[in-house]
Order: structure tokens, then C-alpha cells, then sequence
């Protein structure tokens, strides 16, 4: 596998990252998953805003490298040169504040250059489990004050998804001051009383890229959306829940902590939101979007 690491496109056995790297020794960076279907990435211009907002916020400079076409310049020739532009694809990009050694906390001089990595892998959407329905389990929501930015220090989400596979379940959600904020790597929504609802855009979630244009999906489909956290009692009578991320898409939910939810089964809104999503994945964007 080709990947991209600092200007380079190597074998991934060859490409390797300094042990003075603030990624490897604080957490110190940011990082996208992009979704591609069949060579196109998927709402590329959204996930790049996401992540310069996460630059800005972790004061990273940006340089050439950090470029927006030249960030989209390295995904496409990754699908070029791994022979992957058919098919589902996921491209993971990591940032991080480089490798200046030796290990001090505060911030090297601003001429470090940041370590930049991309790579691209063949992606199977889990379809089986899509058509039955997924399990998941909750946890509390040990995480920071910044849920909002793509940090690459995910120790609570490592340990919240290991919940759920030690559990044979699906995803593992969070619960902070009695409400659900999301999952260990997706957003979470729910059907109550015929409205759909969402822990709303604030500090303790990702504002999700398969969430807003699901959002903006429901709208088109008038389905009434209130952005209003869910609470793991309301679930008990619930219609329907699913959970949403670059990899999942739309991914029904059935069961919480083992109670059923709504049927125990997919729910019609659900099936038509992840229909809607499909139907945007596969239909090549408009151009001139940057979505190429
Ligand atoms: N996860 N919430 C969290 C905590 C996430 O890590 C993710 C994405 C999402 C969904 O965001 P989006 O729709 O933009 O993928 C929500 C990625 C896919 C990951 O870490 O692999």
C-alpha cells in the first residue's frame, strides 16, 4: 500500500515518523476520514472546513504542504497509484504539530514543519449488520471540554469501542450530565414522538459530515427535526434510533443495553435518511464543487 508521508509517496513498510513526533508523544494534531466512492471524494470541501477549523483552534501553521488542493492533490493520486477509484474507499489524513525533539510541552518554534500523513484503504460498509439492526451499549462521557474538534487523542473513544466489542455489540454511546452527546466514532439521533432528534452542534460533540448532510436531507424529505439531546430513558419508548459516520453512513440502531428499541427492527425513517445518503454517495457532485 502507497501512502503519502511528508511530501512523499512510499510503501507503507518504509514510511516512518521520528520518535520526537508531538503526535506520538502529546496527542499533539488533527486528522480527517474522507469518504470515496468509485475515485470520487465525498464532501471533500466540508471535512477540509472542519479540519482548518481544527488547525485554527490548535494554532498549527499552515503551510504550503497544509494547502487545501494540495491535501486533495495527495488523496487522489493515493486512489491513482493503490489502483483503488472503484468502489468504497476510506482516506485517513493525520496533522500533526511535527517532530522538533526534544520533548517540551509548549509549542516548538512555528517553522517546524507539521507532519503531514495520508493513506487509503478499501473500505467494506457493513451491510449485514445495516439490515438487521445494531446493537449498542452506553458508557459515561469521560472526554474533554472540545468533542467539537478531530483531535487525534481518542483514548476515551478507544476505550468506549472496546466496550461495545467486548459486548458484541456495534457502537458504544455516551452519556454526559444525563443526556446522549453521541457514539465512540459516530453521531447519534432517535425518533420520538415522530420527531427526529440529535444532541445539538455544541463543545461536547463532532459536529459529524454525514450528520449535517443527513440534517439537511431530513428537511428535504420533511421529516421534523428538533436538534435536542436525548436522554437513555426517553429511548424506552423511542421509535427508531440509528447513528451516522463516514464509514457507518446510516446505521439503524435496535437495541441499547439490550432493550429493544421502537420494533427491535429498522425503522421506516431511518431506511429512507439512509437511502437519501446513498443516493448522495453514489450521484457525482455538480460541478465546479470541490467535492471532486
Ligand atoms: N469518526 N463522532 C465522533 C466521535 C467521530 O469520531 C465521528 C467520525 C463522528 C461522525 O463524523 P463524520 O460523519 O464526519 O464521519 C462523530 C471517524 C469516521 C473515525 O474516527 O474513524
Amino acid at each position: 500500500m502507497i501512502v503519502y508521508l511528508n511530501g512523499k509517496f512510499t510503501d507503507n513498510a518504509q514510511a516512518t515518523v521520528s520518535v520526537d513526533d508531538r503526535g506520538f508523544l502529546f496527542g499533539d494534531g488533527i486528522y480527517e476520514v474522507f469518504r470515496v466512492t468509485d475515485g470520487r471524494l465525498f464532501a471533500a470541501d466540508r471535512h477540509l472546513r472542519r479540519l482548518a477549523r481544527g488547525l485554527e483552534f490548535l494554532e498549527i501553521p499552515r503551510t504550503a504542504a497544509l494547502d487545501d488542493a494540495a491535501l486533495v492533490a495527495a488523496a487522489q493520486r493515493l486512489l491513482q497509484d493503490n489502483a483503488l477509484t472503484r468502489g468504497d474507499v476510506l482516506v485517513y489524513l493525520q496533522i500533526t504539530r511535527g517532530a522538533p525533539g526534544p520533548r517540551a510541552h509548549q509549542f516548538p518554534s512555528p517553522r517546524t514543519p507539521p507532519t503531514v500523513y495520508l493513506a487509503a484503504n478499501p473500505y467494506t460498509p457493513p451491510e449485514e449488520v445495516r439490515a438487521r439492526g445494531a446493537s449498542v451499549v452506553t458508557t459515561p462521557d469521560i472526554r474533554w471540554g472540545r468533542c467539537d474538534l478531530k483531535t487525534i487523542q481518542l483514548l476515551p473513544n478507544v476505550l468506549a469501542k472496546q466496550k461495545a466489542v467486548t459486548a458484541g455489540a456495534f457502537e458504544t454511546l455516551f452519556v454526559r450530565d444525563g443526556v446522549i452527546t453521541e457514539g465512540a466514532s459516530t453521531n447519534f439521533f432517535a425518533v420520538v414522538g415522530g420527531v427526529l432528534r440529535t444532541h445539538p452542534a455544541n463543545h461536547h460533540i463532532l459536529p459529524g459530515i454525514t450528520r449535517e448532510i443527513l440534517l439537511e436531507e431530513a428537511e428535504q424529505i420533511g421529516v421534523s427535526v428538533v436538534p435536542t439531546a436525548i436522554t437513555p430513558k426517553e429511548l424506552n419508548g423511542a421509535e427508531e434510533g440509528f447513528v451516522t459516520s463516514t464509514s457507518a453512513d446510516v446505521m439503524p440502531v435496535v437495541r441499547v443495553d439490550g432493550r429493544p428499541i421502537g420494533g427491535g427492527e429498522p425503522g421506516p425513517v431511518t431506511q429512507r435518511l439512509h437511502g437519501s445518503l446513498r443516493a448522495r454517495l453514489t450521484t457525482p457532485a455538480p460541478a465546479p464543487a470541490r467535492s471532486v
